[in-house]
């Protein structure tokens, strides 16, 4: 008798632990009770934009992964600069580059709106219209997990030290990717979200004037837009097809058309050629594994329970929580 009741402690013990102390799982169903059209709005509001502007999914896609490789998926992205915020869109990768803040507030306000409070974190909002930027460009679908929170801090530094540089050869993405808890598996995956969205010529100058593991009719094309002097900000797509989700991608990456070092750095006789040349002619294995890591990406040190808050505007902490 006595053991039993000592045991039903130690289980009310671990349970108690387990609601309070670790972090709990994120769930698909997060808002299906507190909020049934929190998500058919998010949707909606991504495919308008999409429509409007192609290139929208694809800025949309990569906030979600600059938000998840910095401090977790936790919104930090979104803030501003204050005099205790240092916003990590100053960062060397964000700065004149990441877009889409103003969709991310339109979707924030239409939902806090609709779901009549604001129980929808940003950094939920993030990985939803990831998703669903992904689906209006024509890839896979997914259930997002989801009950995140969003953070009450953000770190530019850290920013500069975490998200991954297009200077990068593969034992450096690898490394990168392995402190996030990501594989080899997620880094090749991953990338292939570069089949959608454009790059500033002072991203890839460097490769397409001097590269030696480049096709030289590419080289010279993207010549032809990026100079060698100046021009920083001019646009060049990432894949032949950068509003379609699809593998060409990959099949580039095996004529060494490849438009960032990183990117080729994926296929340079090295340990990850053989995945590239499995995605490059199975477009159903790059989607199942594109999936797969963008739901453990998504799960990067996400703040849940009692952390963190649910912000009422994506770009300021709320003052009190
Ligand atoms: C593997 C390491 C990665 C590196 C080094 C990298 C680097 C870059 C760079 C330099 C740009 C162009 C920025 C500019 O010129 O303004 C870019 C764009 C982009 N990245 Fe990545 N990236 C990486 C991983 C990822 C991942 C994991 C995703 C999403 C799953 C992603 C999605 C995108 C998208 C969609 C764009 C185009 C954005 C737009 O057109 O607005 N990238 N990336
Ligand atoms: C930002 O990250 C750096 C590096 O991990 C850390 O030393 C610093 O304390 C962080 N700053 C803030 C404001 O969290
Ligand atoms: C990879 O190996 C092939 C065959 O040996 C060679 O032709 C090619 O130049 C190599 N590529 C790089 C980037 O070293």
């Amino acid at each position: 008798m006595a053991s039993r009741s000592i045991f039903q402690v130690h289980v009310f013990l671990i349970l108690a632990l387990a609601t309070t102390a670790f972090s709990k799982a994120l769930s698909p169903y997060y808002y299906e009770k507190v909020c049934p059209k929190a998500l058919p709005t998010i949707k909606r509001i991504v495919e308008a934009a999409v429509s409007k502007e192609r290139r929208m999914g694809a800025s949309l896609l990569r906030l979600h992964n600059h938000d998840c490789f910095v401090q977790g998926c936790d919104a930090s992205v979104l803030l501003d600069a204050t005099s205790t915020i240092d916003s990590e869109k100053n960062a060397f990768s964000n700065i004149n580059s990441a877009r889409g803040f103003e969709v991310i507030d339109k979707i924030k306000k239409k939902v806090d709106k609709i779901c009549g409070r604001p129980v929808v974190s940003c950094a939920d909002i993030l990985a939803v219209a990831a998703r669903d930027s992904v689906v209006a460009l024509g890839g896979p679908t997914w259930k997002v997990p989801l009950g995140r929170r969003d953070s009450n801090t953000a770190n530019r530094t850290l920013a500069n030290s975490d998200i991954p540089s297009p200077f990068m050869d593969l034992p450096a993405l690898i490394d990168n990717f392995k402190k996030h808890g990501l594989g080899e598996r997620d880094l090749v995956a991953l990338s292939g979200g570069h089949t959608l969205g454009f790059a500033h010529c002072r991203n890839f100058r460097e490769r397409i004037y001097s590269g030696t593991n480049i096709n030289s009719d590419f080289a010279k094309k993207r010549r032809k837009t990026c100079p060698r002097k100046g021009g920083d900000t001019k646009l060049a797509p990432i894949d032949p097809t950068p509003a379609r989700f699809d593998n060409s991608y990959f099949s580039n990456l095996l004529k060494e058309k490849g438009l960032f070092v990183s990117d080729q750095a994926l296929f340079s006789n090295g340990s990850t050629d053989g995945l590239v040349k499995t995605y490059s002619y199975n477009p159903k294995a790059f989607s199942t594994d594109f999936v797969k890591s963008m739901i453990k990406m998504g799960n990067i040190k996400v703040l849940t329970g009692k952390r963190g808050q649910i912000r009422k505007n994506c770009r300021k902490v709320n003052s009190y929580y």
